[in-house]
């Protein structure tokens, strides 16, 4: 077996995966014949092709003004649950969306979350993957209106809605703006998340923490510019969810031998691997253990680190967990016992 076969197959959790950022090219392109939208390009190789994060963000724009009816949601998360399995043996995600993105161009919230659920139920019959989702603060959105999101949201709660999460760009909307957002949400039982320090220093991070009162912290690469803020994290085991090609591509680490994702391991931090907006990075969950893991040398022991990392941040009670556990283990087991004798 080779190890980038091997990096496929184990089996892995996602938790920093944008519904909006996982739709293929194809059926962009697909939906907005469908629905009269003209695209700026007829090449669909050429629809996921920017530099910054601002030209990133605008066409994550764009691909959410193709998503209007229940169908285009339901259909969209289908397929992106689609690709984790089959490309990355994904088994379990907690997905993020942007429901102001949605919201704010009349599509009811209702449309939003009921089609992501028809869409997540689907896959998990006909696939056995299974997903929950986070509403997305997104932070170019005034204070007022991500409340609102949070009261239309905690209105339209479904089972499969567990969390709020927070993105955008980083740089000009820090986390504190959004503190009533995250009071609504966790008064209403919702988990709480973040995106923080991906461009902004470590300050974010304590905010989110401190402040907010997240759980877990997504992405988090500016910490390493602090050392009591990593000391702090590490020693009360907060979980970060890091993405290695989008940031490799919008942030500047595009060599994966100095991202810091490296250090944040060395230092002892509790990473776990995802892959953020596949199709826009034109990557996916199997692709960004094989590229990170081969740049780093990380052999299989790190690796069932970052994958069991993955379980325990869950959001999942603690008898699931525990099952997914032992479940993953046996499966990394048997999978180590095939490399090792291919190797041997
Ligand atoms: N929205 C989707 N992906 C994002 C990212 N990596 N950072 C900020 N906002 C996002
Ligand atoms: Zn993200």
């Amino acid at each position: 077996m080779q190890y980038a076969d091997y990096l496929r197959s184990v089996p892995k959790v996602e938790l920093h995966c944008h519904f909006e950022g996982t739709v293929r090219a194809a059926t962009f392109a697909d939906l907005a014949r469908r629905h009269d939208i003209t695209l700026p390009t007829n090449e669909v190789a050429k629809l996921y092709d920017y530099e910054t994060i601002y030209e990133f963000l605008a066409i994550f724009g764009m691909v959410s003004t193709t998503l209007i009816d229940r169908e285009d949601f339901a259909r969209c998360a289908y397929e992106s649950l689609e690709d984790g399995v089959k490309l990355g043996n994904l088994r379990y995600r907690e997905m993020f969306f942007n429901p102001t993105l949605h919201t704010r161009r009349g599509v009811p919230m209702a449309t939003v979350i009921d089609g992501l659920v028809d869409g997540i139920r689907a896959a998990e019959n006909d696939l056995g993957v299974r997903c929950r989702l986070i509403a997305d603060v997104y932070r170019q959105d005034p204070p007022a209106m991500a409340r609102q999101m949070v009261e239309e949201v905690l209105e339209h709660r479904r089972d499969e809605l567990i969390g709020l999460g927070m993105d955008g760009a980083e740089a000009p909307d820090p986390p504190e703006k959004f503190v009533e957002a995250y009071q609504l949400a966790r008064a209403g039982g919702l988990r709480l998340t973040s995106h923080a320090s991906e461009d902004a220093p470590p300050v974010n991070i304590t905010t989110c923490l401190d402040v907010l009162g997240c759980e877990r912290i997504d992405h988090g690469y500016h910490i390493m510019s602090d050392p009591a803020v990593i000391a702090r994290c590490r020693d009360q085991g907060i979980y970060f969810t890091c993405c290695p090609t989008s940031t490799a591509v919008v942030y500047g680490w595009p060599d994966l031998t100095t991202h810091p994702i490296k250090d944040m391991v060395a230092a002892g931090l509790a990473v776990m691997l995802n892959s953020d907006d596949p199709t826009m990075f034109h990557t996916d969950i199997g692709r960004e253990y094989v590229e990170l893991c081969t740049a780093l040398d990380y052999g299989p022991a790190t690796v069932r680190g970052l994958v069991l990392n993955g379980v325990d941040a869950t959001w999942l009670d603690e008898s699931d967990k525990a099952a997914m556990r032992t479940d993953f283990t046996d499966v990394l087991n048997r999978l180590d016992a095939e490399l090792a004798s291919s190797s041997g």
